[in-house]
């Protein structure tokens, strides 16, 4: 039987949400494969663990691949373009962008009120590191990419941004605003070979509550049935996947309400 294989080997990647998570998981991928990766997170203590993971693996599997630790708040331009700026002066170049820096407001703030009860912080952090998180980080990758004639760029949506959620009501806007951004970024990025779409995951393992969701298939996904999904669609093997959304949900949207 013919295995797929992918090839990561010479790209340099810029992944945000790389500490923790499918956005770690992907990262460590990604490196295994041969790639740069410029590791981009919030969380200081939590960025400094994935890099010596990463530095240990690459040692190990001796494909080429490399990390980069950012501090990176994606709801920052100026952050935003550091990351950018980082793995132009490190790597030279940046052929993809991972989105994988996001959550839900009502677990993230602790916030489980209704949308009406929640102060405006609440609000901003759900949509600012969802939605304007990957609009910055977008915009300061995209253009090494059109010089470079070529990139890829995956956003992290949720099956949310279709059913809506009472408490994490900008989680929900931001994430459907992201299947329509991937559309723009691929026609602003087609003339100049440069793809963008969305993953939209249902429940996934990274944290236990999510094995209590509801789905078809009766369980949540495991990190890597959304990684390496991602990882395919990102490669040279999934070139003809552009603007679009690509729901894995377990059957979740596809239950009787
Ligand atoms: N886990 C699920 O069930 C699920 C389902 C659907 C969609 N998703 C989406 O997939 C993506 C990854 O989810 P996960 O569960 O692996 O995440 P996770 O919570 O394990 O990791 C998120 C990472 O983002 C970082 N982060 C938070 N705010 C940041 C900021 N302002 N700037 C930079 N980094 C920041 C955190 O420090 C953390 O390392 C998210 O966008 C999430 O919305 C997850």
């Amino acid at each position: 039987m013919k295995t797929i294989e992918l090839h990561y080997e010479g790209k340099v990647a810029v992944v945000t949400g790389a500490a923790s998570g499918m956005g770690l998981l992907a990262s460590r991928e990604l490196a295994a494969a041969g790639a740069k990766v410029v590791l981009c997170d919030i969380d200081e203590e939590a960025l400094a663990r994935a890099y010596a993971l990463i530095a240990a693996d690459s040692a190990v599997s001796g494909a080429g691949g490399a990390a980069a630790p950012c501090r990176c708040d994606v709801r920052s331009w100026e952050d935003a373009q550091g990351a950018a700026a980082l793995a132009l002066d490190r790597f030279g170049r940046i052929d993809l962008l991972f989105c994988f820096a996001g959550g839900n407001e009502a677990r993230c703030r602790d916030s489980r009120v209704p949308f009406f009860e929640q102060p405006r912080e609440v609000l901003d952090w759900g949509i600012d590191v969802n939605l304007r998180g990957p609009v910055y980080l977008a915009r300061a990758c995209m253009p090494a990419m059109v010089r470079q004639g070529g990139g890829v760029i995956c956003l992290l949506g949720s099956v949310t941004g279709f059913e809506g959620d009472g408490s994490g009501a900008m989680y929900g806007a931001s994430k459907s605003g992201l299947f329509n951004f991937a559309k723009s970024l691929a026609k602003a990025g087609a003339p100049h070979g440069v793809r963008a779409f969305c993953v939209s995951p249902g429940p996934v393992l990274t944290r236990p509550g999510m094995a209590n969701l509801r789905t078809l298939a009766g369980r949540a996904a495991d990190p890597a049935e959304i990684v390496d999904f991602a990882l395919y669609l990102a490669s040279d093997r999934g070139a003809f996947v552009d603007g679009t959304n690509h729901v894995l949900d377990g059957g979740r949207l596809s239950l009787p309400r």
